[in-house]
């Protein structure tokens, strides 16, 4: 096909290909143990799968409504109910999307104008970005400190101005694995207070909280949920990241200009599919059970690792370790990453890429929704380096 030869102005020129696929393409290559990409080599439930065949069987094959599926919307109101106490009313407060990804790009589609200033903590997961700047708004970034991750919020308060128009959050948190905790929860209260401050919270690991410790919603706080979108993703719980369904809470005024985007951009999702999830989701232990099942995978691979020269802290959240190479070597993130694939056989990713910055820590994301024998071949590999 011949170039096109007229003008063309990126709307997002420092896009370019992600180390995601850069490192996937490495791991094939190099038939390297694949950790970096975030999903289970494992397959979903079988009855799940025979849930969505038995609704494609009998013909739920058509457009769902534009909001969801309403059975698979009252379940999502009952888990969030029964697990963070607030109400969110079926019909008008909780939209089914294509991925928490559409959900996110929607929400900030439908708030954020030229000019508006983002909230965002680095570092974040690649998609809040590129959809603020589309939108004409401007990321504004607040580094979460090392070691554990967490959120200064006196540096928060400083960058609050009559541009900020959202905060984005997220936890358990992509890629360090750290979790939010109750009083964060109060200090985004405080800050927010009296604001016409958005919260967009992505929750995609909410049933990966470990060590007992809850997860902490935004769902928790009702001042909190008042202002803000909730995002979570099925993919997450129920192990299929393929199938790109997730959904959006939020109070109806918001939820109705989200709608406007949304039915748009996809007007609705898989119907099959949701017509399963909502049976599916009604045993508890189908999402309940998440935690446990992730616990072991990280508890089995950091006891593998102990031995190793990379030093950590248990994560606790996620399915990501994170592992500082520094008694290792000096090099970059990227170089260190790309050679553990070529010469080790061992694909991770450079937490570098999370900055807009790269800055640059010595540390990898390992994701660990793998099964036990990939784990203990990481582990073996890992050790020996
Ligand atoms: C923090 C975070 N948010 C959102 C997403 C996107 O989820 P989905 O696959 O449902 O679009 C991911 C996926 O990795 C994620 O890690």
């Amino acid at each position: 096909m011949p170039k096109f030869e007229g003008l063309i102005t990126s709307k997002l020129p420092a896009v370019g290909t992600t180390i995601f696929s850069v490192m996937s393409k490495l791991a094939i290559e190099n038939n390297a143990i694949n950790l970096s990409q975030g999903f289970p080599d494992f397959n979903c439930s079988d009855k799940l799968v025979e849930l969505v065949n038995h609704y494609m069987q009998k013909g739920f094959n058509q457009y769902a409504p534009m909001q969801g599926v309403i059975g698979l919307r009252e379940q999502i109101a009952i888990m969030i109910e029964e697990l963070y106490g607030t109400k969110y009313h079926p019909e008008s407060e909780i939209t089914i999307t294509a991925g928490a990804t559409q959900a996110i790009y929607t929400a900030i589609s439908a708030i954020i104008r030229e000019g508006d200033e983002v909230i965002v903590f680095e570092p974040a997961y690649d998609c809040y970005t590129p959809a603020i700047i589309v939108a004409g708004g401007k990321p504004i970034y607040v580094t979460l400190s090392q070691p554990d991750f967490s959120i200064d919020w006196n540096a928060v308060k400083k960058l609050i101005n009559h541009h900020t128009r959202m905060i984005i959050i997220n936890t358990p948190h992509n890629p360090s694995g750290s979790i939010i905790s109750e009083n964060d929860l109060k200090e985004l209260d405080k800050l927010t207070k009296n604001t016409d401050i958005l919260i967009l919270s992505d929750e995609v690991y909410e049933h990966m909280a470990f060590d007992d410790k809850p997860h902490q919603s935004i769902a928790r706080n009702s001042n909190l949920a008042n202002r803000s979108f909730l995002v979570s993703s099925f993919g997450k719980t129920v192990h299929t990241t393929g199938w790109k369904m997730a959904y959006i809470a939020a109070p109806e005024n918001l939820m109705n200009e989200f709608r406007k985007i949304h039915q748009y951009l996809v007007f609705s999702c898989n119907t099959p599919i949701q017509y399963a999830l909502a049976d599916f989701m009604k045993e508890k232990e189908n999402y309940l059970e998440l935690k446990h099942f992730y616990q072991k995978k990280r508890d089995l691979f950091t006891k593998l690792i102990r031995s190793s020269r990379f030093s950590f802290e248990a994560c606790s959240g996620t399915y990501f370790q994170l592992l500082n190479y520094s008694s290792i070597s000096n090099e970059k993130d990227t170089d260190f990453a790309i050679r553990l694939t070529k010469e080790n056989k061992i694909a991770a990713i450079p937490l570098s890429v999370f900055y807009h910055e790269k800055q640059d820590n010595k540390l990898l994301r390992f994701c660990f929704a793998k099964k036990d024998e990939t784990l203990e071949k990481a582990a073996e590999i890992l050790c020996k380096i």
